[in-house]
């Protein structure tokens, strides 16, 4: 099946299970907003925790922090989002559609790389085991044509970001002839900046009344909080501040569901070091953070870091953890060396001394600052992109069937085991609730006793559900139920007893964060 028509299936099945619905639905939706349904929330929740618990309770030198969406506006004077939070757009004169002018361009290279993965795939599928795919890719002359268009259209692109050079952002789209997806023409405007944050107003009297930002980064309350967490407990030189919590971009191109959002929430740590420590701290957690992506099982080839090739204003080293998303490879988590830049400014605006006095040195300075950031919704993303599977079954008449099944990791999963009678009757519904009220203070466990077995398994696959249990008369008899794996479909029998130590061994988050250690 073609990438794009597994991303449909995928948005679709989100909506009709639970996951994710468009915000505001029943006024024809708001652009690039969205609402976690009975599912989507127990994924996300999930997703969070095991951030937290990862970042918090396995390194003691990290701490929480839950600070406020509206922050002074002179936090956002000082932290550069003012002046240069902003994104090159460029409008299309027919269609009067709106766009990244550097999406365009990354969406020419990606073509580029489509065209050489698939030189790449035939060749494999031609020679088969013998395949040598450095080799191919270092001589066959349409790749290298290929890559040399990359090269030279990466180079042009990284220029004209580094030095803010609007006019050749447009003549590179002019040049290699990018056409608006919409019109097909080339018929362009200029490039110009916009600002991403939103803002509104804070007090009650127009008079009294000033402008402020809705947050686009959790990052700077972090920032601006960071002496009162070091003092009130006591840190010492390195530690880190995690925290949780919704952002807000005016992005202009909203698309790809729930990639890039207006609203979305971020998982952020920054970490505080001696300046110059900051390059072995940087290294420390890109390890830590693709440790932590890896360990939920959903293919190390899916994963890779990509270095930044501009520069945020406020970084000496970025790389993003990119994943294979339908649509590509594409960034879930940012990792900066923000060096001492938010803080100094923040000094400076403010007039108050941000410095650390560092007892090992006996002196007082900035400190520098590794940051890294994750996005719950990118996340919640590349779970559902790698889990959703479809799976030829052949049902008990002999019928072949598609069965539409999430893999999720059981830990993020939003049910951990569905609890069914297999009848409803015979005291079979009484034992299975039973059941249920032994396990529900431990686990996020579904009771369901209508339709027939079949259809109940399809349900909970459907929800990624990792075990279903069926009551039934041999239960009543010897304590004992089928318990049935969603990925492979074996079952086997198993006291009730048991459960509690077989659901404690694959679903409680312990084992992968000890795993991470
Ligand atoms: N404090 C640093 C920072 O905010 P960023 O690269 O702009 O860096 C970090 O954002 C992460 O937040 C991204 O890797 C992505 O996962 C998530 N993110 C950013 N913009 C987003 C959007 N519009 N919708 C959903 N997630 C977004």
């Amino acid at each position: 099946m073609a990438q794009e028509d597994v991303f449909k299936k995928l948005v679709a099945h989100c909506k009709e299970y639970g996951f994710v619905f468009q915000s505001s639905e029943i006024y024809d939706g708001l652009s690039a907003v969205y609402d976690y349904g009975q599912m989507g929330v127990e994924l996300k929740n999930n997703i969070k925790k095991y951030w937290y618990d990862s970042m918090v309770k396995l390194n003691e030198n990290v701490v929480g922090l839950d600070s406020a969406i509206f922050m002074h506006p002179t936090t956002w004077k000082a932290s550069g989002h003012v002046d240069a939070f902003n994104d090159p757009l460029i409008d299309n004169k027919e269609s009067k559609k709106r766009y990244r002018a550097d999406v365009l361009i990354e969406d020419l290279i990606q073509k580029f790389e489509v065209k050489i993965e698939k030189e790449v795939s035939k060749a494999q599928k031609r020679f088969g085991e013998s395949f040598d795919e450095d080799q191919f890719k270092s001589t066959n002359p349409r790749v290298l044509a290929n890559q040399e268009k990359i090269n030279e259209i990466h180079t042009r692109f990284s220029a004209a970001l580094n030095n803010n050079d609007l006019e050749d952002l447009k003549q590179i789209i002019i040049d290699y002839e990018i056409a608006c997806p919409i019109s097909g023409t080339k018929n362009w405007t200029d490039v110009r900046q916009f600002n991403l944050m939103f803002s509104t107003e804070i007090g009650s009297t127009a008079e009294g009344a000033s402008k402020i930002y809705l947050r686009p980064e959790t990052a700077q309350g972090i920032f601006v909080n960071y002496l009162n967490v070091q003092k009130t407990g006591r840190m010492k030189i390195p530690f880190g501040i995690a925290q949780i919590g919704k952002a807000f971009r005016n992005e202009i191109v909203a698309r790809q569901f729930i990639f890039r959002m207006r609203e979305f929430e971020q998982m952020e740590l920054q970490f505080f070091v001696r300046p110059g420590d900051e390059m072995q701290w940087f290294e420390y957690w890109k390890d830590f953070r693709m440790k932590w992506h890896k360990s939920l099982g959903m293919g190390d080839e899916n994963y890779r870091f990509h270095d930044h090739e501009k520069l945020a204003h406020y970084a000496n080293a970025a790389t993003d953890i990119e994943y294979r998303m339908p649509f590509g490879f594409k960034e879930v988590e940012g990792i900066h060396s923000r060096t001492d830049y938010d803080l100094a400014q923040h000094q400076e605006y403010s007039g108050k001394k941000l410095q650390y006095f560092d007892p090992e040195l006996n002196k007082s300075y900035v400190p520098y600052v590794v940051e890294t950031s994750i996005g719950v919704d990118r996340m919640f993303l590349s779970i559902l992109a790698g889990a959703y599977t479809e799976d030829e079954v052949v049902d008990t008449k002999g019928k072949k069937e598609t069965r539409v099944l999430l893999k999720l990791p059981a830990i993020l999963a939003p049910i951990k085991m569905a609890v069914l009678p297999l009848l409803k009757k015979a005291g079979l519904p009484e034992k299975a609730r039973e059941i249920v009220d032994s396990l529900k203070f431990d686990f996020n466990l579904q009771y369901d006793e209508k339709d027939s077995i079949g259809k109940r398994y399809r349900r909970q696959d459907a929800i990624g559900t990792p075990f279903c249990i069926t009551v039934d008369h041999q239960t009543l008899e010897d304590n004992t139920v089928t318990i049935r794996y969603r990925d492979t479909m074996e079952q086997e029998r198993v006291n009730i007893a048991d459960l509690n130590n077989i659901l404690e061994e694959k679903v409680s988050m312990k084992n992968l964060l000890k795993s991470l250690v």
